[in-house]
């Protein structure tokens, strides 16, 4: 029976957020039994009671004495990451970026090349348009977090498969546990979909805020999206207006833009 607050309650989350996933159709959660997750007394142990993905024998655990897990022991932990087939092929985990104590976390679909090779998310040209969009906002790339819902490259850039994203995800539960941001921004359709368990296009899910364990997140195109549309497109517009209501949340000044004529 584990008795620690911190851990049962970190599981919980895990448990409850697989079972959104499941629930909502994201496909391959092969849960042999979720709910053996959202009890307070669900251990990491023993692997039988668990699911039959990657997360049954790796799903990190906090130390036992530990209030609050640091991003650098998130990054420890997942070390020279093998635990599904990315690891394999890519050539540098990318875990993330920025102030770790963040009011605002931007999570991304999974790196590209660039990505890839510099250890860094959103360092390409779709970085270099998320680096707009923060400017735009008045804010600064260092005082936000940049993570993405899966670690390594997909290779050739393909979507992330689901017994990838089974095993990362708890990963990035776990940063948006330690960071605790007031107000998460998912990038594009497949980070939407992934972390709030659903298969609701970005078109539907985009404008409005949507409740991730307590955290609002707002869901809005992906910057790759934009540098095809342009940066002064109606799609461009859209994203200013869903990142207004994140300033507005976070009691933050809105920026006087103005727009194409
Ligand atoms: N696209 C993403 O979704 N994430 C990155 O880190 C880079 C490009």
């Amino acid at each position: 029976m584990d008795t620690n607050p911190v851990k049962s309650q970190l599981w919980a989350s895990v448990g409850a957020y697989l079972q959104e996933l499941q629930e909502s159709g994201v496909d391959g959660l092969e849960m042999e039994s979720p709910t053996a997750l959202l009890s307070e007394s669900a251990p990491p142990q023993p692997a039988s009671a668990q699911i039959e993905t990657g997360l049954k024998k790796d799903l990190p655990e906090p130390e036992p004495a530990q209030q609050h897990e640091t991003l650098e022991q998130i990054r420890k932990n997942l070390g020279d990451c093998q635990r599904c087939k990315l690891g394999a092929t890519r050539n540098q985990l990318v875990f993330g970026v920025g102030n770790s104590n963040a009011r605002l976390v931007f999570v991304g679909e999974g790196p590209g090349a660039d990505e890839d090779m510099k250890g860094e998310p959103f360092v390409g040209d779709a970085g270099r348009m998320l680096n707009r969009i923060i400017a735009a906002m008045g804010l600064q790339r260092e005082e936000v977090y940049i993570c993405n819902v899966v670690k390594c490259r997909p290779p050739q850039n393909r979507n992330p498969e689901k017994d990838e994203i089974t095993t990362c995800s708890p990963f990035l539960l776990r940063q948006l546990h330690s960071i605790k941001p007031e107000v998460i921004v998912a990038l594009g359709t497949f980070a939407a979909q992934a972390v709030l368990g659903t298969k609701e296009p970005i078109s539907k899910l985009r404008g409005k805020f949507h409740d991730f364990h307590g955290i609002p997140l707002m869901p809005t195109y992906h910057p790759s999206y934009l540098l095809r549309t342009g940066g002064n497109s109606d799609s461009f517009w859209t994203v200013w207006d869903d990142m207004t209501q994140v300033l507005r949340l976070l009691k933050l000044p809105v920026p006087d833009k103005s727009r194409k004529k």
